[in-house]
């Protein structure tokens, strides 16, 4: 055997390049392109035609989760984000799932609502809704520039079904927009989050208090995104020890140990965890054993630690953000042992194809 064919066979041996199947939907390797707002969308918050082609190029990963993408009006904090509740939106998510799924990729959307993560401004002048009024710290980039946020309006007990409602539409959207399946936004201090975790959620009716009570949205959620999809196109996404948004929680591991046995009892196909291992109270290791379907980690993994983590059974497969945003075609340099492209934090969010989809591949 030749020296690079020895490499090669060396290369498709490695854990992060084996195939997967997740549920029905088939992974050429498993490395997961984790989602990631890029804040190009057009008017109307549609999708940038560029992303198309900015997709495309990474259909190389096994799995693509896009962009956050909010359920509906309400649940937008961030300008030129898109949306999936619109005709013209889904229209233009359709252009990209078929263009990755020509290129033999698969593609998930991933479902948003931001909660207090808004402002007036994105309202026409309405406060952003949130389980309990708490004011996070910061700031949200609107079309007027820089603004602080505000305190958000706490939902009222009758409007939590309008909630699951958006959801669910997100959830039929996407389907007509040819995605292969969806993953719910849990994580970040968005929406969901905000309801899971205590210092954000202060409620005193059916949907705060006890944990039982907190995850009730987020659950109630999933169910119906489950009735659109099956439970075998549906994932989940947490951020466990996240403090980004303002978030913080009494304990994360009894709320997250919770929230994932009754998760795995929807029988819900990933659950995806953002939970660097460098991080103190690292609780991943811990919830895979509480999950039955397929686990995702995610935080600061490279190509050693990714096939380690799969190796350790930790995870079935391993989500990478920034490396993808930088190397559209990452599993092909990981496999080659390539150097990979140093990331443009300057256009990570905004702008046109700089910083996009102009980073160079050394193969498609
Ligand atoms: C530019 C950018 C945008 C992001 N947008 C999202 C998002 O829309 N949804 C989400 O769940 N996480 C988002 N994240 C977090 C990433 O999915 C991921 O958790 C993070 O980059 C850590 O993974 P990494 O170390 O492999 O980059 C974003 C991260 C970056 C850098």
């Amino acid at each position: 055997m030749s020296a690079t064919s020895a490499a090669a066979k060396a290369a498709v041996t490695e854990p992060l390049f084996e195939p997967y199947q997740l549920g029905p939907t088939h992974l050429s390797n498993r490395m997961v392109m984790a989602p990631m707002t890029r804040s190009r969308a057009i008017e109307g918050n549609v999708p940038n035609p560029l992303a198309e082609t900015y997709y495309r190029q990474r259909a190389g990963a096994g799995l693509i989760i896009t962009e956050a993408s909010q359920v509906s009006p309400q649940g937008q904090g961030y300008i030129r984000t898109p949306g999936i509740h619109s005709p013209e939106q889904i229209a233009a998510w359709r252009k990209i799932t078929g263009a990755v799924q020509r290129a033999g990729g698969k593609i998930f959307l991933q479902l948003w609502h931001v909660g207090r993560i808004s402002h007036p401004d994105f309202h026409d002048g309405a406060l952003p809704v949130a389980p309990s009024a708490i004011a996070p710290d910061g700031e949200v980039f609107t079309a007027q520039g820089p603004k602080k946020m505000v305190t958000p309006r706490a939902l009222e007990l009758s409007e939590i079904p309008g909630i699951v409602e958006q959801f669910r539409k997100g959830a039929e959207n996407a389907k007509a927009a040819g995605f292969d399946g969806v993953e719910i936004h849990g994580a970040n201090g968005y929406l969901l989050d905000q309801f899971t975790r205590d210092g954000s959620n202060h409620r005193t009716d059916a949907y705060g208090g006890p944990v039982e009570n907190r995850v009730r949205l987020p659950l109630e959620v999933t169910r119906a995104v489950i009735d659109v999809w099956g439970k075998d196109r549906v994932g989940y996404r947490i951020s466990p020890n996240g403090p980004f948004n303002s978030m913080s929680d009494s304990n994360p591991r009894e709320t997250f140990s919770y929230l994932t046995q009754r998760l795995s009892e929807l029988g819900i196909v990933y659950l995806h965890t953002f939970d660097p291992p460098s991080g103190a109270n690292h609780l991943a290791p811990h919830l895979r054993k509480l999950f039955k379907g397929t686990f995702i980690v995610n935080g600061g993994y490279d190509k050693a630690s990714g096939n380690a983590a799969i190796a350790n059974g930790e995870a079935d497969l391993v989500a990478y953000g920034v490396p993808f945003l930088a190397n559209p075609d990452l599993p092909y340099r990981f496999s080659q042992e390539a150097a990979l492209n140093a990331p443009d934090q300057a256009t990570f969010y905004a702008g046109e194809a700089k910083g996009y989809t102009d980073y160079p591949a050394l193969v498609g």
